[in-house]
């Protein structure tokens, strides 16, 4: 019986985190404002948070995406090559792309994540399921630089299925995008029928977005806040719960949701070197959610070097629809 395997490329050191945290925490209002990225929300009780907002009402993604794949596999077989290596950029607890095992054949599963150790029981049990599928499990921060190992297969044998589903594009400014999808196309090697299966979050009423960021049980008020959590155990940093409360906002001018904790009166963050005043209402930016039209990412890809891309979404009208999943060949 096949085993899985499991490779971590580069880890960021404690150090490394700590100075990239401080010098966000620290930036004034000339600099932007003080921001931390989005990744330090997800630690341990963060993830599960995460899982809960998936289940609230007003979070329209997650079963929106389900209901896409459920509704077009069969559509979606007659585009994506069967027998492929299937490479899952994110891949958390690998329910997703499992979905696709059926539809897809694939030969080889190649699962990434930031941390292979969040890998290995999902894997574990998968591997159990699908005897046959030869896979791999590999920790690696791929929103910075996306390069996969030998053991991930040749790059010109079988062709290759990138999986980029749940709108996670959505973290990324345009340009970062683009830089990204960029790289995404070169990691789909040179065999024929590559190609990428991606889920994007679409331009709606700001009123249902807003809503899908700020849902009437609080849950995501509390995913925002947990990072003040998980900032004070990397950095040492005394920031207290109560005087931060969730803000989460459509901008149009750049169509992205935005989520900030915002101080609740004066104070001072401070930490083993240094420290950061916050006047009442000054906001500390955790993250940005893009929303995109099916034109707009279409452009994104053909200008990242992608075919046009096949487009299925959850209305008859693809710019009506509240979420787009896309296949657009390398
Ligand atoms: C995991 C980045 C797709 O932007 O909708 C959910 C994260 N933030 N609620 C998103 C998130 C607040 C989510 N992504």
């Amino acid at each position: 019986m096949k085993m899985p395997q499991f490779i971590q490329l580069h880890h960021d050191s404690a150090e490394a985190i700590r100075h990239e945290l401080i010098q966000g925490l620290s930036a004034n209002l000339q600099a932007g404002g003080a921001e931390v990225s989005p990744k330090f929300l997800y630690d341990a009780l963060g993830s599960r948070l995460f899982e809960a907002i998936t289940e609230l009402p007003e979070y329209y993604p997650t079963r929106t995406e389900a209901a896409i794949f459920q509704a077009q596999a069969v559509a979606m077989a007659q585009h994506i090559p069967r027998g492929a290596t299937l490479i899952d950029l994110g891949a958390g607890n690998c329910n997703k792309a499992a979905s696709l095992f059926e539809v897809l054949a694939p030969v080889r599963y190649v699962a990434v994540d930031i941390s292979v150790d969040f890998l290995r029981a999902a894997l574990g049990s998968l591997q159990r399921q699908y005897p046959a599928i030869e896979m791999l499990g590999i920790g690696l921060d791929f929103s910075r630089q996306l390069t996969l190992p030998p053991e991930a297969g040749a790059p010109n044998a079988e062709p290759r299925v990138l999986f980029y589903p749940g709108s996670s594009i959505g973290n990324f400014t345009p340009d970062q995008a683009l830089e990204f999808l960029r790289q995404v196309r070169t990691a789909c090697g040179t065999a024929a029928g590559s190609g990428l299966l991606i889920g994007v979050d679409l331009v709606k009423d700001p009123l249902e977005l807003q809503a899908a960021y700020d849902d009437a049980l609080g849950v995501t008020a509390a995913f925002n806040r947990n990072l003040i959590s998980n900032v004070n155990r990397l950095v040492g940093s005394d920031m207290h719960l109560a005087d931060w409360a969730h803000l989460a906002l459509f901008n149009p001018v750049d169509s992205r949701i935005e989520m900030h904790l915002v101080a609740q009166r004066d104070l001072r963050v401070n930490w083993p070197e240094g420290s950061r005043a916050f006047v009442q209402g000054e906001r500390l930016h955790t993250e940005n959610s893009y929303k995109w039209t099916v034109t707009g990412f279409t452009h994104l890809l053909r200008a990242a070097g992608f075919a046009e891309p096949v487009v299925w979404t959850d209305a008859p009208v693809p710019e009506q629809g509240r979420f787009a999943v896309l296949w657009a060949g390398a």
